[in-house]
């Protein structure tokens, strides 16, 4: 039982290794149900849907709370945000409406958020789901030939900004703040004379799971890649080429689970292994929040 005696919740399955859906079918709060088991669900499936319960957007701040800290401002962040409450903590997903490929969330940096929160304050009205996949499976998925590349050589993420992106991203006008934040979070950085910046980013594709046991494929190679193909590399400056994203794609699409939102969810993942996207979609109803954190409790 998930909560007190008074209530109904319903645990379902997304697929058998990742994912459950708790589902409030009485009038149970979010916020009174059991932390512990919560916590154990997470930490067994990688991430959990809740559906049904009475949310806003002070509830969904209340729950993700009392599970999580250190939420992050998204400095330096790949895309723009719209900050929904004061402490910039809470912020929208939809810059644009294209398809997004299944990502760890901010694995361009070198301590990416160990938890990201979702609430969907309005679904689209068709397509727009978000994409979730379990990297551990991916890792399983990839040919030993694969596996072996992937061991061998890390992935290089270059870019350059101007003066006024730098600004714009950044929030500050001092290139000593902006060099600061960049190798804080693991990024060199050089300083070019029109005042622009470049700087470069390297990662594994894959890495350790939580508990060291197991291999896991999560990284932002998909996304970079469809945003732009020159955007990333391997570490000795090879191409990763056609052949290598599409065995990749391939996998991603196999292995993907959708979420079709509806009014109210709340989705907590594990960005330690579970990557996730979106699918494209073409209204202007799709309203959805992020949060980015980390584990209140022993992870
Ligand atoms: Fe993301």
């Amino acid at each position: 039982m998930l909560t007190n005696t008074n209530t109904k919740i319903e645990i379902q399955p997304f697929s058998e290794n990742v994912g459950r859906k708790i589902i409030n079918t009485e009038n149970a709060s979010i916020l009174e149900i059991n932390k512990e088991e919560v916590i154990n669900l997470f930490k067994s499936y990688g991430f959990l849907l809740f559906r049904g319960f009475e949310t806003d957007v002070n509830t969904f701040a209340e729950f993700s709370n009392s599970l999580s800290n250190g939420f992050m401002d998204y400095t330096g962040g790949a895309i723009n945000r719209r900050i929904i409450n004061e402490d910039g903590t809470i912020l929208t997903v939809n810059d644009f409406k294209d398809e997004m490929k299944l990502h760890g969330e901010m694995y361009y940096i070198k301590k990416p958020p160990q938890i990201v929160w979702f609430f969907c304050a309005n679904p689209p009205l068709k397509d727009g789901e978000t994409t979730i996949c379990d990297g551990e499976q991916f890792f399983h998925e990839l040919s030993n030939s694969m596996k072996d590349l992937l061991r061998r050589k890390k992935l290089k993420f270059p870019g350059r900004l101007k003066k006024e992106d730098w600004q714009n991203k950044y929030k500050t006008n001092d290139l000593n703040v902006v060099k600061e934040i960049c190798e804080s979070q693991g990024r060199e950085v050089q300083i070019n004379e029109d005042e622009s910046i470049d700087f470069k980013f390297i990662c594994s594709a894959i890495h350790k799971s939580r508990t060291e046991q197991k291999d896991v494929f999560i990284n932002s190679l998909l996304q970079a890649k469809k945003v732009n193909p020159k955007s990333v590399c391997f570490d000795d400056d090879s191409e990763i080429t056609d052949e290598i994203m599409s065995e990749l794609n391939e996998i991603a699409e196999k292995i993907t689970i959708e979420i079709n939102w509806q009014k109210g969810d709340i989705l907590m993942i594990d960005n330690t292994r579970i990557m996730h996207g979106r699918r494209a979609f073409y209204d202007d109803q799709r309203d959805i929040y992020v949060r980015l954190c980390f584990p209140a409790f022993p992870f």
